[in-house]
This record gives C-alpha cells, sequence and structure tokens, in this order.
C-alpha cells in the first residue's frame, strides 16, 4: 500500500472588474494595441481585483469554492497552503488569515512563495506532508493580486498579468503504488537562482520581466521538466489526457503541447480570459476544466508552470 494524495474538489475565484485589452489600454494610456497583445500572448482580457479586495478574500472565495465541491467540511482539515506573490501582508503569512476566514480552528497554514510556479510547490508540499502521514485533509490555494505589483507605465508587464485565484482540497488515500492509482504520482521541482534578476519584483516593488530571455528558459525547462514527469510514470504522452499549464503566454502552452504530441483540444487554456495569473494560473485552469465536464475522474492530468526565480515544475495527477 502507498499513501497518495487524491484531489477531491476544486474551486475559483474571479474579481468581477474585467478589463479588455482596448479597455485597459484606454484605462491607463499604455503604449500598445489589443492586437499586439492579442498575437504575442493570445490575452484578450483580465479580471482586476477592487481596490479593497485582497489576496486573502480571493484565496478565501476560492477555498470556499472548493470545500463545496468536494462536500467535506472545514473541521476535517489539517492543512492550508497559500501559494501567492502578492500576500496581504509582509507577514503573518496570508494563508493564517485564509483559515481564520474558513472557520479552521486546528491544523497549520502557511504560504508558499515560487511566484508563478507556486502552485505546483505548495501542491507538492501538500503532497509529501499526506504522503507522510502529518496531515490528511490539505486545502491548496493559489492566489494573486499581481495587479497591485504592475506599473501600469510599463508595457512590456502591465498587459500580461491578472488577478484571481483557485484551490483544490487534497486527502490521504490508500493506493497500490503504481501509476493506475488515483491521485498525485508525482511531483517535480527545480529552480535556478542565477537569473534572479530576469523576473523580479524592483527596489519600489514593481514586477520587471526581461521577457524574451524569460521565454526562451520556459520553453526549454517545461520541456525538460515534462520529460522528466513522463518518463518517472514510465509514461507515453499518449497517455495524458489533459495538459494544464501555468497561464503566461499562448505561445509557450503551444509548444509545450505541440511537444508532447498534444492536439489543443487536450491542453486547457484559460489564459485569453485570465492573463497571467502567476501562482492562480494552474488552479483557476483546473477548475475552469473540472466544472465545465472536461477533466473526468481517472484521467491523466499534467501539470507544469515555470516563475521568477527561476523556479519550475510539473506535476502528474489522475483525477
Ligand atoms: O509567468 C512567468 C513566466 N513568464 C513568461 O513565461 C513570459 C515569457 N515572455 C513572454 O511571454 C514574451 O516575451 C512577452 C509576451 C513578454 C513579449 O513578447 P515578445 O514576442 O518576446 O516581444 P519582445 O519583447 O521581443 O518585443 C517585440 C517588440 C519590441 O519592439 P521592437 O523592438 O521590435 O520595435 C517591443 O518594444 O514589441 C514591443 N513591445 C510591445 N509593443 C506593444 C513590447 N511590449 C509591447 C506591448 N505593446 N505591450
Amino acid at each position: 500500500m502507498t499513501t497518495r494524495s487524491v484531489i477531491l474538489g476544486c474551486g475559483s475565484y474571479l474579481p468581477a472588474q474585467v478589463l479588455s485589452n482596448d479597455a485597459l489600454i484606454a484605462a491607463h494610456k499604455i503604449d500598445s494595441s489589443s492586437e499586439w497583445i492579442e498575437r504575442r500572448t493570445g490575452i484578450t482580457q483580465r479580471h482586476i481585483a477592487a481596490e479593497n479586495e485582497t489576496t486573502s478574500d480571493m484565496a478565501t472565495n476560492a477555498a470556499r469554492a472548493a470545500l463545496t465541491d468536494a462536500k467535506i467540511d472545514i473541521a476535517d482539515f489539517d492543512l492550508i497552503i497559500l501559494a501567492t506573490t502578492t500576500p496581504d501582508h509582509t507577514f503573518p503569512a496570508t494563508a493564517v488569515r485564509v483559515q481564520a476566514n474558513l472557520g479552521m480552528e486546528r491544523g497549520f497554514a502557511f504560504d508558499v512563495q515560487a511566484v508563478c510556479s507556486g502552485f505546483v510547490y505548495a501542491l507538492t508540499v501538500a503532497d509529501n506532508f499526506i504522503r507522510l502521514g502529518q496531515a490528511k485533509k490539505a486545502i491548496v490555494i493559489g492566489a494573486e493580486k499581481f495587479s497591485r505589483l504592475l506599473d501600469w507605465n510599463d508595457r512590456t508587464t502591465s498587459v500580461l498579468f491578472g488577478d484571481g485565484a483557485g484551490a483544490v482540497v487534497v486527502g490521504a488515500y490508500e493506493g497500490t503504488g503504481d501509476k493506475s492509482d488515483r491521485g498525485i504520482l508525482s511531483t517535480h521541482l527545480h529552480s535556478d537562482g542565477r537569473h534572479y534578476g530576469l523576473l523580479q519584483a524592483d527596489d519600489a516593488g514593481f514586477a520587471r520581466m526581461e521577457g524574451q530571455e524569460v521565454f526562451r528558459h520556459a520553453v526549454k525547462n517545461l520541456a525538460d521538466v515534462v520529460d522528466e514527469a513522463l518518463a518517472s510514470n514510465n509514461m507515453k504522452p499518449e497517455e495524458i489526457d489533459w495538459l494544464v499549464p501555468h497561464q503566461a503566454n499562448q505561445r509557450i502552452i503551444d509548444g509545450t503541447g505541440k511537444k508532447l504530441g498534444l492536439p489543443a483540444e487536450r491542453v486547457v487554456s484559460t489564459i485569453a480570459k485570465h492573463a497571467n495569473t502567476s501562482a492562480a494560473s494552474i488552479p483557476l485552469a483546473l477548475a475552469t476544466a473540472a466544472h465545465d465536464g472536461r477533466i473526468k475522474r481517472g484521467q491523466i492530468i499534467l501539470l507544469d508552470a515555470m516563475g521568477g526565480g527561476f523556479t519550475w515544475g510539473a506535476a502528474v495527477v489522475r483525477w
């Protein structure tokens, strides 16, 4: 017998305000065009949190939706891990505010910071707690108010990001230890701090990115980690039912899908509507495809992400 972490439900939250490319350009007088943004990234719109709406508010809403989806009471949980780059405050962890909001009076909660790879990192940490028996049920959240890191005058970043949150509920399950098990089959994390400066918050707190360099590394690192994930499960690309990637650029998403030989219909893309929501992008995409009926029980899902640090990673999950 092998303990596995099974995804028992998922949920998401998007702020009410939606800004099309044209509306964003007009609101902030950005020297860009809707045509450029869509052609280079696939983005057509993004959700932007209200002034007084916090990362913990969005995370709480996504977590509640995931709890409802899983039909499990908060009293059953012993762990919350929140991946975010935009915590409510420098300390304490935003996760403990979510813990209080949800009425969870036991267990433990903490944040994970791996920028756009944050959800894959957080899911990996939760999986390890569960497989070691230190937690039985966990809520794993990716939530970002990334708009507050944007310098609207910097068109190389301001048109790319959006706000939102997604969450999954994970629980221990006794499997056989082979790839026919339900749950998280493997996780793969990497970082390379030599590239710290290529995608970072500057001294004023604004997001700065060397886009082309990040793009180049993303394509290579994602291809490598996807190969690693498949090899470790002795899986062929055709065994993947759904690629649910981090949503940074449609061209990167297409590149990974093509490398795997997956038709576009088996790649979940939400970038057009959500833009890049950093740590929230994968759970937002997962919740979208699970709730519209695309992702079904028993299917194999491959998650992959790359972000500042650089950090990158992948997970193979049987839904
Ligand atoms: O989520 C974490 C990981 N992030 C990523 O993986 C993002 C990776 N990078 C990218 O997705 C792309 O590099 C970007 C979308 C950021 C940029 O696209 P690109 O095709 O690499 O554009 P570029 O930086 O090579 O710029 C091409 C041209 C330049 O003009 P010239 O020099 O050719 O005249 C830029 O000045 O586009 C110009 N440009 C813009 N034009 C209109 C740059 N940003 C804009 C803009 N609107 N917003």
